[in-house]
């Protein structure tokens, strides 16, 4: 059999995924989102964009926003956008204590914004920087245990993360 392709892959994830959180998450226009967000400096960035530290003005929590700009070359190439919205689609259907929340998505013809949860403290390749940071091994299991739940959780979901490394390991305290 032909192995899939990415974009495949994720049409076949996408619509085989049995739970049903995507009808509540819509996809907004980027021009709306200061009607309910407000945003603060960035706080980290990854390979696909930065992130930063905003404010839910609605219900007056904290939350993070992931501000992803397509590159010139897929603007307008739908089949290239779709590499960029695969995160959200993916995450959009997760519900999981261990999995960052999805709250909503704004987007525009240029960039993609990931409204999540925010996590307080930082990811594990900072942690794990810094020296002073001792952590017992009834600690580490614990970190480890929740990895766990989270890969199990998506799996038993037919998800594979494919890219579990300390920077996409975030502690909330
Ligand atoms: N919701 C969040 N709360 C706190 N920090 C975050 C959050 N999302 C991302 N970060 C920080 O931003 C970094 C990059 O985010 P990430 O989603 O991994 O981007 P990319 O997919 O581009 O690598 C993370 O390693 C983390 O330090
Ligand atoms: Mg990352």
């Amino acid at each position: 059999m032909e192995p899939l392709k990415d974009k495949q892959v994720s049409d076949k994830l996408y619509s085989s995924t049995p739970l049903s959180k995507k009808n509540f998450i819509h996809e907004h226009d980027l021009n709306e989102i200061n009607e309910r967000y407000k945003m603060f400096g960035p706080m980290d960035s990854g390979s696909f964009g930065v992130v930063y530290r905003a404010l839910d003005t609605q219900y007056n929590v904290p939350c993070a926003i992931k501000l992803i700009r397509f590159p010139d070359q897929a603007i307008g190439d739908q089949t290239e956008i779709d590499a960029y919205l695969l995160e959200f689609r993916l995450l959009r259907d997760l519900d999981h204590p261990n999995i960052l929340r999805l709250i909503e998505v704004f987007k525009n013809e240029e960039k993609l914004c990931l409204v999540t949860e925010i996590c307080k403290g930082e990811n594990l390749a900072e942690v794990l920087n810094k020296p002073e940071n001792n952590y017992s091994e009834q600690e580490v299991a614990f970190i480890i245990w929740q990895l766990l739940l989270a890969v199990n959780y998506c799996h038993k979901h037919d998800i594979c993360h494919r890219d579990i490394k300390l920077d996409n390991i975030l502690l909330d305290q």
